[in-house]
């Protein structure tokens, strides 16, 4: 008898619930990526990710914008419908962009159109105790939240770039706040990103949900990248937390240089991407007249 352990396709597991994330608070480590589009959400679920966002880091690494703060909400839900086709077993989180939830009405609609118009099971918005009134109101709607503290991109004008936040002992008390208040009203995760692993450890051990680094050091609940800082595919720059995994762009660069040559030498496209007729259809078709133009 075989003893070979054959894993389930994403597209027939069981897929993952915002309660089983919430479950494996000192578990097993959470895995979570971000993606954009249907082949990057088939890519990731089919390594067996636990949850997939959509972030609204798109406006930078597949949009080209400087920041994350020119993204639409129209924009978020092409890509979250693209993603959510391709997602099949990993929790699939939509993340709300700047401004979509500065109000508790705005927050509750935007959340409604992620779920109902995106096919999204979570939402995903960035802040502390200033955004409680809108988590609470999203959880009580039946959406889960996952909340977002430390360096939150949607703020970077505040911070003065994208710096490490909670380096100071006041700074760190805060960023307990905000973690702690986002727990009370209802998120189902946290992410911590830019921190002190000190900090993260501090928040992680007081939090009964689970914490997800970015940047945030090895002691977190689980950890999420971008995409397309995991496989070297976003050229502006790489954060220091980024662990590059591939060269996928310049290889990219390279196989298009490749094509580019093989169509100036004539060697593509080669016999086997040819269509060919039939040799007696063909022999007629070589007798038709050509009348050319005067
Ligand atoms: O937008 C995004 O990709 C994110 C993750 C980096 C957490 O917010």
């Amino acid at each position: 008898m075989s003893t070979t352990k054959v894993s389930t396709p994403a597209s027939q597991a069981k897929p993952v619930t915002a309660p089983d994330i919430q479950a494996r608070k000192n578990g097993e480590k959470i895995t979570c990526m971000t993606a954009y589009d249907y082949a990057t959400g088939t890519i990731v679920d089919q390594s067996g990710m636990d949850l997939v966002l959509v972030g609204d880091s798109l406006a930078m690494v597949v949009l080209g914008h400087e920041d994350t703060l020119s993204v639409t909400m129209d924009e978020m839900i092409h890509h979250v419908r693209a993603t959510s086709r391709g997602v099949k077993r990993a929790l699939l989180v939509a993340d709300m962009p700047f401004m979509s939830y500065a109000t508790v009405d705005d927050a509750l609609r935007n959340a409604g159109r992620f779920i109902s118009e995106g096919r999204a099971k979570a939402v995903k918005l960035e802040g502390g105790v200033s955004v409680v009134p809108q988590i609470e109101a999203i959880v009580a709607a039946g959406v889960p939240v996952m909340a977002h503290v430390g360096l939150t991109p949607q703020h970077v004008a505040r911070f003065g770039g994208f710096k490490a936040q909670g380096k100071s002992v006041e700074a760190a008390k805060a960023l307990l706040e905000d973690a702690q208040a986002v727990e009370a009203a209802g998120a189902f995760c946290v992410v911590l990103e830019a921190i002190p692993v000190e900090v993260a450890q501090l928040i992680t051990d007081a939090l009964t949900i689970p914490t997800i680094g970015i940047g945030a050091g090895n002691v977190t609940d689980g950890q999420i990248l971008v995409y397309h800082d995991l496989l070297g595919m976003f050229d502006r720059f790489t954060p220091k937390f980024v662990r590059q995994y591939g060269q996928q762009g310049r290889e990219a660069v390279h196989y298009m240089e490749q094509y580019c040559k093989d169509v100036r030498a004539t060697r593509f496209p080669g016999d086997k991407n040819t269509i060919y007729m039939t040799d007696d259809v063909a022999a007629q078709v070589r007798k038709i007249k050509v009348k050319k133009r005067k």
